[in-house]
């Protein structure tokens, strides 16, 4: 769970690197057999083995290629490794740059030392630049050394002794500025781990009251945050009926969880994060099949991801203001929950038929975004695990985007590229509106073929006069499989959008 990882920058110098005194170095080398200026230090000092292997072509310097050199003689460091970094020069894809650093930074973690420098060359990648690479880093490092570890009595969780990485790049920016985005890459980490640590929780800790204490205590650690929890009295009092509907089959009371963020001292209009937090979606009366329902209690992704969202903004102190807003209720069957068939009020006052009770996100949601409007927010993005649907259209890559205002769209399409945390739009035309008709209502909340078009449709009819986008993470908020866990997606794509707002 907590595990502090000391990233440093620090130029070295080929001439220091025969005496470093490293536990583990590992060494970036490109493509096509040529020593670079640490290698032949390296190398004569040891009888020429780094040529050797070379020569031998041992390693072909692809990107993410990698060789563990044990011991070599006359060198300071304990063990060497050697990473491919491609062509000298030649343009590299986001994707050959991760798979440069994930090699990096799995040989840091499995050389089992507590200290490691890491020797990069030049890259040269496709439109960004230097201090997008350290951000890079900064960000998969921490990221990487994420580990679950609750303390729920799981045995044999591999400790990771991983500490301090030293980076040293070879680039021609300020290391000032260098330095600041290594960091803020590492900032970008830890939010996504907070996210994942919240995310992780089984359903019977993570309920809608233990968010509300995770997010006061945070609110604590953080003066520029604070917390305001609303009760189901309360809601019940601002009329939303909706929301309520979602958590009355549950014993577990919901939660109205407002994250503040003052980073501004004027009184600018904030940026606004919209979270689902269902702690666990059994469907309620329409209830789920059985298989994979273990899954469902990572349907409060969207609410992590805002609560990992604000803790970067608050450790980046952005001169804006940010509230993050979670809507939490635990979705079961039971003689108090809704029905399909039951009507119910919105906060807005239009009135809802729910058809299926496993259409529970976007209740939740259209009075948690009414709820936004008091603000009076420059944008609104509600963040929801909310189709199965998005899935099917486009996987576990990608992050469904659908919004009412295509520049904000653009903004968060290109913040999701720069943060390699990706986005795709899809369109939520009027054709589609009329799916949601209902003969007892104002509207159903299921209808058409067209699932996660619909359902940001349900959520559009909230939203009317805001500057808001919905992102479906449903495919993107969780890994499945042997892998299964939290990504901490989409808090990279949240945090860059706040950055270059700022
Ligand atoms: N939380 C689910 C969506 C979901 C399902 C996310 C599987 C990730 C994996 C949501 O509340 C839900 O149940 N949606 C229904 C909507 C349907 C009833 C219109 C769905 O997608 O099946
Ligand atoms: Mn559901
Ligand atoms: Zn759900």
């Amino acid at each position: 769970m907590k595990k502090y990882l000391t990233l440093n920058f620090d130029y070295i110098s080929p001439k220091n690197i025969k005496g470093l005194k490293a536990k583990t170095l590992i060494l970036g080398t490109y493509e096509g057999g040529k020593l670079n200026q640490f290698m032949q230090e390296l190398s004569s000092a040891s009888n020429g083995v780094l040529k050797k292997i070379l020569d031998r072509k041992d390693i072909t310097g692809r990107p993410g290629d990698g060789l563990y050199i044990p011991s070599l003689t006359n060198i300071g460091a304990e063990r060497l490794y050697l990473v491919g970094c491609g062509k000298k020069g030649k343009k590299l894809s986001k994707e050959e740059v991760h798979k440069i650093f994930n090699r990096f930074i799995a040989y840091a973690i499995s050389s089992k030392e507590e200290a490691c420098t890491f020797i990069i060359p030049n890259l040269k990648v496709e439109k960004e630049d230097d201090d997008w690479l350290l951000q890079q880093l900064g960000m998969l490092a921490e990221n990487n050394m994420y580990i679950y570890n609750p303390k729920l009595g799981k045995k044999n969780v591999t400790p990771n002794k991983l500490k301090r990485i030293t980076v040293s790049y070879d680039s021609r920016k300020k290391t000032t500025t260098l330095k600041r985005s290594l960091k803020n890459g590492q900032i970008i980490g830890k939010g996504s781990n907070a996210a994942k640590d919240l995310a992780n929780l089984p359903g019977n800790i993570c309920t809608p009251s233990y968010i509300a204490k995770a997010s006061r205590q945070v609110a604590r650690k953080y003066s520029s945050l604070s917390c305001k929890v609303l009760g189901e009295k309360e809601m019940k009092k601002l009329g939303m009926d909706c929301l309520l509907s979602v958590g009355a089959g549950s014993v577990q009371e919901s939660k109205l969880i407002c994250l503040s963020y003052k980073g501004s001292k004027t009184k600018k209009r904030p940026y606004i994060l919209v979270g689902k937090g269902i702690t666990f979606d059994t469907g309620g009366i329409s209830l789920k099949p059985g298989g994979a329902m273990d899954e469902m209690k990572f349907d409060m992704c969207g609410a992590a991801s805002v609560f990992g969202t604000l803790q970067v903004v608050a450790e980046l102190k952005l001169p804006i203001n940010v509230i993050g807003i979670i809507a939490s209720a635990e979705n079961m069957p039971g003689s108090k929950a809704t029905k399909p068939g039951d009507v119910v009020k919105t906060m807005s006052g239009l009135t809802v038929e729910v058809l299926n009770t496993d259409a529970e996100g976007r209740l939740v949601l259209a009075d948690a975004l009414t709820y936004s409007k008091r603000f009076n927010p420059k944008t609104v993005i509600d963040i929801a695990t909310l189709t199965g649907a998005c899935i099917i259209a486009l996987g576990k890559s990608t992050t469904g985007l659908m919004s009412n205002d295509d520049k904000l769209a653009s903004e968060i399409l290109k913040a999701g590229k720069t943060a390699s945390d990706l986005a795709w739009q899809l369109p939520i035309w009027d054709i589609y509106k009329k799916d949601l008709d209902s003969n007892f209502a104002d509207i159903a909340n299921i209808g058409g073929r067209a699932g996660t078009i619909t359902a940001a449709c349900f959520l559009s009819r909230f939203t009317e006069d805001l500057s808001w986008a919905h992102l479906d993470i449903a495919g993107t908020a969780w890994y499945q499989g042997k892998a299964k866990g939290a990504s901490g997606r989409p808090v990279p794509l949240l945090s860059q959008y706040l950055i270059n707002k700022s």
